[in-house]
């Protein structure tokens, strides 16, 4: 067998059989043992099957009807910050194709939509005067999803900071702005939008933003006014959500989304599931353990010392204001073991030889849908649980006849599902699952370079093609099962 690698002889025996069974029409059960029903996984009723997208990332149209200028139009314009110096300007031009992506929802048969609003459309200069002509872009959109039978899901904050805001988060009147903002679209659009999310995921718009410089504004802040713009960020959400509240109907359901540290113990005997629950609460101290505790923990202020956030005095109150549910956006884990520490658990670094999709980043691990809904739940009781986000990269090439078979996408969601599904089914409180992300779109740093999408996006002429992970999605929700 000289000349044969392992992979190669491998896809030479699978493309031998695969040549042997062409043309060949299999009854459903002919081969093998009977395949599970999608009946036997299914979900509860009434859950909400949704697919998730945020306005910078999808929008385009950055100069359109007055929207003004944002921190992300700023830094993905510098030349360097992001791969091939993509921006946002045109991204998927949903700006003016919104009726088309709905449609696509629509053949997806999906009962929900998350998507953000752009801040700087309705106050081109983050506060102040007030644009109508933005408003009315989502007021079009929320229309026709309703006229479709979709339920709008809206993020009021996905990292799209208006330039006008002086200091932008390092500013404690940024917070009071965003409140501002909240309680004005809330009360336009409150009569037909009943969910809505503050914030996307703080440590992406505070860290990754003020203390690395990886996204937008770039800055590298040391320790103590770093904290700060966590603090601010976490204000902004409580901040918001009372102005939410006073602003809708009752009934009105208010959240946020946060990609929480999920934290997976390396096997479910009691001493390392308490290791998880722990490693939990302090991964995110100065996030979600704060919103939903109304303090920081004492370990995160010790560590922290003299950089520790100021505070003042009825800010712990305002941030940790009652929410409806906690949405989790949930790509990959953190495995903890029990360990003889004052902590009392270890962090278990993944092997080099852990899988990982097209994103580095994304270390496959599908349990971690279980563990986040299961340790969020078991330590702060929310009265529900969205999955916010949860979807992969993969490298989509079509093929010649242009179809998208992006089997290792459904390799990833079918296994997350799975692992969603125990959570279901052991009566945790997990009300919708939303799909990251409906369209191939602007990943930020990654620029077009990463395809998150279930429909391919050919970006020179706007058209959208359903990839096979989308016919998968669409037997998932017909379904309401894993199949
Ligand atoms: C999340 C972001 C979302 C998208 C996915 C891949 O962190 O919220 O905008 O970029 O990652």
């Amino acid at each position: 067998m000289k000349g044969f690698t392992r992979r190669t002889f491998g896809k030479t025996a699978a493309a031998s059989a695969a040549a042997a069974f062409a043309g060949l029409t299999l009854p459903r059960l002919a081969v093998g043992q009977p395949q599970p029903q999608p009946s036997e996984l299914r979900y509860p009723k009434r859950f909400v099957w949704g697919c998730a997208t945020a306005a910078y990332q999808i929008e385009g149209g950055a100069k359109d009807d007055g929207r003004g200028p944002t921190t992300w139009d700023v830094w993905s314009h510098t030349p360097g910050k992001t791969h091939d110096g993509d921006t946002g300007d045109v991204a998927d031009d949903s700006y003016h194709l919104y009726k088309e992506d709905a449609n696509l929802l629509k053949a997806l048969g999906v009962g929900g939509y998350r998507f953000s609003m752009s801040w700087s459309r309705i106050f081109p200069a983050g506060k102040g005067e007030i644009n109508p002509k933005g408003l009315d872009y989502y007021n079009r959109v929320v229309d026709e999803l309703l006229a479709k039978n979709i339920t709008p899901y809206i993020t009021l904050f996905h990292w799209d900071t208006p330039t006008g805001l002086s200091g932008g988060w390092q500013s404690r009147d940024t917070p009071k702005a965003f409140a501002d903002y909240a309680a004005y679209v809330t009360k336009q659009l409150g009569d037909r939008v009943k969910h809505w999310m503050t914030t996307n995921e703080f440590v992406c718009f505070t860290d990754l933003g003020y203390r690395i410089a990886q996204f937008a504004p770039g800055m590298k802040l040391p320790a103590g006014p770093a904290n700060q713009v966590r603090h601010h960020a976490i204000l902004a959400h409580g901040l918001a959500v009372q102005a939410i509240r006073a602003t809708t109907p009752a009934g009105t359901q208010v959240g946020l989304a946060e990609n929480t540290n999920v934290y997976v113990p390396v096997m479910e005997t009691q001493e390392h599931i308490e290791a998880a629950r722990k490693a939990t609460r302090l991964g995110n101290a100065c996030f979600l353990t704060a919103v939903m505790e109304g303090k920081y923990m004492d370990a995160y202020l010790e560590r922290e010392g003299a950089n520790a956030p100021k505070v003042e005095p009825d800010d712990m109150n305002i941030i940790s204001s009652p929410v409806d549910f906690v949405g989790l956006n949930i790509y990959t884990p953190s495995f903890v073991r029990a360990d003889s520490s004052p902590q009392g658990f270890a962090q278990v670094p993944f092997p080099a030889s852990q899988p990982h999709m097209a994103s580095p980043w994304i270390l496959l691990a599908p349990e971690c849908l279980y563990w986040g809904v299961r340790n969020t739940v078991d330590l702060w009781k929310p009265k529900g649980i969205y999955i916010t986000e949860n979807g992969t990269s993969s490298d989509d090439v079509p093929t010649p006849a242009g179809r998208i078979d992006d089997v290792d996408r459904i390799m990833y969601l079918r296994n997350h599902l799975m692992h969603l599904h125990r959570a279901t089914a052991e009566g945790y409180p997990v009300k919708g699952y939303f799909l990251w992300s409906l369209l191939d779109n602007f990943e930020w740093a990654d620029g077009y370079s990463k395809r998150f999408g279930i429909h391919y996006v050919d970006f020179k002429t706007q058209k959208r093609t359903p990839k096979l992970s989308a016919e998968w999605y669409r037997e998932v929700i017909t379904w309401n099962a894993v199949v």
